[in-house]
C-alpha cells in the first residue's frame, strides 16, 4: 500500500475502516487544479485491501482527465468502499450513512455520485449525513437522478463518431456491437443501437441478469470469455476495467473498442498494441464522460435534460474527432492524444468553461 501511494501522482487519499461492516474506505483526491475534486463512489468485495486502494486510485485520475476533457471546473477523486461479500441491506444502509459524514469530513475538497455498485437511491441515503456535497440523488429527493442514460448517450455517440471515422458513415444500420456488461449503462445502451438498426450481441458475469436480458430484448448472449474472440465492428466494454490488456487485445476480433468501463487499459502501453492491430480506441474517459457532464450540468448550472443531452452530444463528438484527428496528425495512440487535449486544459490557467 505504501508503494502505491508513493508512486502515485496524486494529491491525497483518505483512509478509514468501518468496523461495525468491516469495510475499508478511501477517497482519494487526485488533482483539484481545476477545482473541488468530483468522482462517483464505487462499492465492491474486493480480493484484498490493496486491490481496492489502487482502484481508487487509478480512478481518481481518470476522473481528473475527464473533468478537464469535458471542460469543467471540477477535479478528479474517487470514492471506494470495499465491502466485504454478503453484506446484509440493513447493514449496507448504515455504513452508506457514515460513508456521507466521511465524505462530509472533507468540506467540500470532495463530492461524489454514483458508479459501479451504486445507485441514485444510495445517493439519497449519504446526502442524509453528506449533503450538499452528494450528486444524482433521485429526482424525490431533488437530485438529477441516474446518470446511466446520459452515459450510454455518450458511449453512443462516441460510437457513431468512430463508425463515421471507421466506414465513412456514422449510421450503424447492420453494424455489429458486442456489448460486456449490461448494467445500468449497458442496457440503455442496447435499446439506442437497437433503434438504428445495429446488431447487438452481449455477455454478462451475471448468468441471471445474461438470462433476463436475453430473454426480455431477444439478443444473443455470449459466455463471458467469448466477448474476446468474437467477430464484431465495435467492441463495448461496460463493466470492469482492464479487460484491454497483452492477453485479450491479440484475440480481439474487432475494428474499434468504445465503451463505458472506467480504466478500459491494463496498462498505457495497450493503447499501443490496439493502435498496432489496426483497432480504432476511443479513450475511456471520453466515450463514458456523457453520465458526469449531464448531471453536474443539471445539478449546477440548471440544465433541463434536454439541454444536457445536447451538451453531451456535442462535447463528446468534438472531443473525440479532435482526438481521432490528433492521433493521426501526431502519430500518437488515441490515449495518448486523449491526454494531450485534457493535459492542454490542465496546465493552462483556470479556463473559463467554454460552455
Ligand atoms: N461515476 C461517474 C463516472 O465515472 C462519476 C459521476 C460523478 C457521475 C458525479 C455522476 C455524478 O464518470
Amino acid at each position: 500500500m505504501e508503494a502505491l501511494i508513493r508512486e502515485w501522482d496524486g494529491e491525497s487519499v483518505t483512509v478509514r475502516f468501518d468496523k461495525p461492516a468491516e469495510a475499508w474506505i478511501f477517497i482519494a483526491i487526485h488533482s483539484t487544479r481545476l477545482g473541488p475534486a468530483i468522482g462517483g463512489t464505487r462499492m465492491k468485495a474486493y480480493p484484498n485491501v490493496q486491490a481496492a486502494l489502487q482502484d481508487a486510485l487509478r480512478l481518481a485520475g481518470g476522473m481528473t482527465y475527464k473533468w478537464a476533457a469535458a471542460g469543467f471546473e471540477a477535479g478528479g477523486g474517487k470514492g471506494v468502499i470495499a465491502i466485504s461479500e454478503g453484506l446484509e441491506p440493513e447493514a449496507r444502509v448504515e455504513l452508506l450513512r457514515r460513508y456521507g459524514s466521511f465524505v462530509h469530513n472533507h468540506k467540500g475538497l470532495f463530492l461524489t455520485g454514483p458508479d459501479l455498485g451504486t445507485s441514485s437511491e444510495d445517493m439519497d441515503i449519504i446526502a442524509e449525513t453528506g449533503n450538499p456535497y452528494v450528486f444524482a440523488r433521485t429526482p424525490a429527493a431533488g437530485g438529477a437522478g441516474n446518470p446511466g442514460p446520459f452515459t450510454a448517450l455518450g458511449v453512443f455517440t462516441s460510437i457513431q463518431v468512430t463508425a463515421e471515422r471507421l466506414f465513412g458513415d456514422p449510421t450503424l444500420g447492420g453494424k455489429r456491437v458486442l456489448i460486456q456488461g449490461v448494467g445500468s449503462v449497458g442496457r440503455e445502451l442496447i435499446k439506442l443501437l437497437q433503434q438504428q438498426g445495429a446488431e447487438v450481441l452481449f455477455s454478462d458475469v451475471d448468468e441471471a441478469v445474461a438470462a433476463h436480458v436475453c430473454s426480455e430484448l431477444g439478443l444473443q448472449c455470449l459466455i463471458p470469455d467469448e466477448v474476446y474472440d468474437s467477430p464484431c465492428d465495435i467492441f463495448a466494454p461496460c463493466a470492469v476495467g482492464g479487460v484491454l490488456n497483452e492477453k485479450t487485445i491479440p484475440r480481439l476480433r474487432c475494428r474499434a473498442v468504445v465503451g463505458a468501463a472506467n480504466n478500459q487499459l491494463a496498462n498505457p502501453e495497450d493503447a499501443l498494441r490496439l493502435r498496432e492491430r489496426g483497432i480504432l480506441y476511443a479513450p475511456d474517459f471520453i466515450a463514458n464522460s456523457g453520465g458526469a457532464i449531464a448531471i453536474i450540468g443539471m445539478e449546477t448550472r440548471g440544465w433541463s435534460r434536454e439541454e444536457a443531452e445536447a451538451k453531451v452530444t456535442q462535447t463528446i463528438k468534438d472531443n473525440l474527432s479532435r482526438i481521432f484527428e490528433l492521433g493521426e496528425t501526431e502519430g500518437v495512440d488515441t490515449d495518448e492524444a486523449a491526454r494531450r487535449l485534457a493535459d492542454q486544459r490542465l496546465a493552462g490557467t483556470k479556463h473559463s468553461d467554454p460552455t
